[in-house]
């Protein structure tokens, strides 16, 4: 609870999610499974964070489609509007607004040290000043909300360490505003690499169809997709990350889907073939039931868009009075 700002009892979790490209299997074993387990046990909110998609051109229709889309994909992994708040982050306008305060809360020099900054701008034709203020409307969203926890992937550490910086930094030369969350991150399958090339994160970008399982892949395709992952060539199961990438990442998808210990599996594998047949079956048979419930909500556009902005209005009003109170601390106008 940290600050001791948060309410005593309840935790407050908050987490998002780019509209920009389809969701694959990194992203719904290191985060979206985690976000569904938290609604039971926290105050938790998640965001579609369709400004963030911003920082490069977007299609307008593609992105309209893509924000409904994603949201109908969360309902169907579980987020339950009933228990939790699900909204578009474009829908709450307070998160442009505390962006700005937190960019000059921010050093040049920090934002510049972000390894995504690095990563994303390099080689890039276009470098939006956006994409390199990214981190600050990653942290407008977060503190809004008075969040204790975030659940992310392990990409994502780094900027959840700049976000604490800056409550800590505001609440220093202003007075007590901000709680200061921490990043939880998942013991296992915190990074799902490609299958292709287990050496890199796996990425919702388009150039390595075959290392990338999609959450609404063809079942067949993902079958065959894990069955042909990339190992090595000597033939030991064991959990060894750096050493075995490939088949530690197999047994971390395995583990992520049946709940048991990467170790405990490797034990139970002399073969890399038997491996990968049980890694698909348990991928297929945790996608599936997805699959079908997304099909559902795909169907109710018009539903999905009513849930959001009822998420939006619950949002608002506890975005409101943090950004009346940020205000006030500043000497900006509050009547
Ligand atoms: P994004 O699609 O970049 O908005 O990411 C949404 C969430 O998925 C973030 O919490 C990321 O850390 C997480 N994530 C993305 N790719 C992976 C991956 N390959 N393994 C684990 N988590 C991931
Ligand atoms: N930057 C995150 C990503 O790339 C997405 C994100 C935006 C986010 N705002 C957030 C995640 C707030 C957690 C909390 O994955």
């Amino acid at each position: 609870m940290g600050s001791g700002l948060a309410s005593l009892v309840v935790t407050r979790v908050f987490s998002g999610i780019k509209p920009t490209g389809p969701v694959q299997l990194g992203n719904l074993l290191g985060a979206l499974r985690t976000w569904v387990d938290d609604q039971h046990r926290a105050d938790s909110t998640f965001c579609v964070v369709d400004l963030h998609a911003l920082t490069v051109p977007q299609d307008p229709a593609v992105l309209r489609a893509a924000t409904t889309e994603l949201a109908q994909l969360l309902l169907a992994v579980g987020i339950d509007p009933t228990v939790s708040t699900l909204f578009v982050q474009s829908d709450v306008r307070e998160h442009t607004e505390l962006s700005w305060i937190l960019e000059c809360t921010a050093a040049f020099g920090e934002l510049r040290r972000m390894t995504q900054f690095k990563d994303k701008s390099t080689d890039a034709t276009f470098v939006s000043a956006g994409l390199f203020t990214y981190p600050a409307l990653m942290a407008a969203d977060i503190l809004l909300y008075d969040t204790d926890e975030v659940p992310v992937g392990d990409d994502q550490r780094q900027h959840l360490e700049l976000t604490r910086d800056l409550a800590e930094r505001f609440n220093s030369r202003y007075g007590p505003t901000f709680v200061v969350p921490k990043a939880t991150v998942p013991t296992v399958a915190a990074r799902v690499m490609d299958l292709a090339d287990p050496t890199r994160k796996m990425s919702k970008s388009e150039d390595s169809p075959q290392g990338t399982v999609l959450v609404l892949d063809d079942l067949d395709d993902v079958t065959r997709k894990i069955r042909r992952a990339v190992t090595d060539t000597d033939n030991e199961v064991r959990f060894d990350p750096s050493a075995k990438p490939g088949v530690s990442n197999l047994l971390a998808i395995l583990s992520a889907c049946t709940g048991d210990a990467p170790e405990t599996l490797a034990d139970r594998y002399t073969q890399y073939g038997p491996l990968k047949a049980d890694t698909a079956d348990a991928v297929v048979e945790y996608l599936r039931p997805i699959q079908q419930r997304y099909a559902e909500f795909a169907e109710d556009p018009s539903g999905t868009r009513s849930i959001l902005l009822a998420g939006a209005d619950k949002a608002r009003a506890l975005a409101e009075p943090k950004m009346h109170q940020v205000r006030s601390r500043l000497g900006l106008p509050t009547d």
